[in-house]
């Protein structure tokens, strides 16, 4: 893939790692929050990587993450400009976690309709592909196990998006399962709560899903 400019919402540690995986490929990147001061020196590290709002992040990138708090995704996607999505891909990271009952959570949305598509309903005029929402961050970029490459399951409507998102994936040592469309966000957003129980059960957060095939 050529490099490309990329727009990351989110300062979290999804946010940061993604965003630094994508300048580890080449790729210019701005990472955006309600205060970008506060990632001014994280992004100085990298000559690739700048801070600014969520509307310049959103407006930088000719691809774009979202990877804010799943509950304000709305309010971030709102901030950033809704028509700074039009025709770009985003991959939504997020997860509609609820922790008002404490850990482990459960999801505020589910079954019937998703965060996928809200975000999808909010811009319209996106290609939205869920995507990284199944594997805790660490293990995001170069994931390392016995087993070989673990795989990144996406979903989303448009077909180029996810050619462009699988391609991403790649680069960062993923396999990819397709599960169609982005309404397919109601099976892979609980899936997310399989990898958090699991850690939680175990004490340990170094796994990931890979689907075995013949
Ligand atoms: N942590 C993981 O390993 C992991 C793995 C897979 C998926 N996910 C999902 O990825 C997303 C990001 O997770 P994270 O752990 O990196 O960070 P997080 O703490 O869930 O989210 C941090 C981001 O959410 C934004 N935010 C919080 N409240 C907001 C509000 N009221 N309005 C606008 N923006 C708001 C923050 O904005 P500011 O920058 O302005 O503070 C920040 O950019 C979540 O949806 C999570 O479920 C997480």
């Amino acid at each position: 893939m050529q490099n490309v400019r990329v727009g990351v919402l989110g300062s979290g540690d999804v946010g940061k790692v993604l965003a630094a995986g994508f300048a580890s490929l080449g790729h210019e990147v701005t990472i955006g929050s309600r205060d970008p001061e506060k990632l001014r020196e994280w992004a100085s590290a990298s000559n690739r990587v700048t801070a600014g709002t969520f509307a310049d992040a959103a407006k930088f990138g000719d691809i774009l993450v979202l990877a804010t708090l799943g509950a304000a995704a709305e309010d971030a996607i709102r901030l950033a400009g809704v028509d700074n999505f039009n025709g770009k891909v985003l991959i939504d990271a997020t997860n509609p976690l609820d922790f008002s009952k404490g850990m482990p959570p459960t999801l505020f949305v589910g079954t019937t309709d998703s965060l996928g598509e809200q975000i999808q309903r909010l811009v319209p005029n996106a290609r939205v592909v869920k995507a990284f929402n199944t594997v805790g961050n660490a293990h995001m970029i170069n994931p390392q196990f016995p087993g070989g490459p673990p795989d990144m399951f996406i979903c989303g409507n448009d077909a180029e998006g996810k050619k462009i998102v699988t391609q991403i994936c790649g680069h960062f040592g993923w396999g990819v399962i397709d599960l169609g469309g982005i309404e397919n966000s109601r099976y892979l957003e609980p899936m997310c709560l399989v990898w958090v129980l699991h850690g939680v059960r175990s004490g340990s957060w170094n796994h990931a899903f890979k689907m075995l095939q013949k």
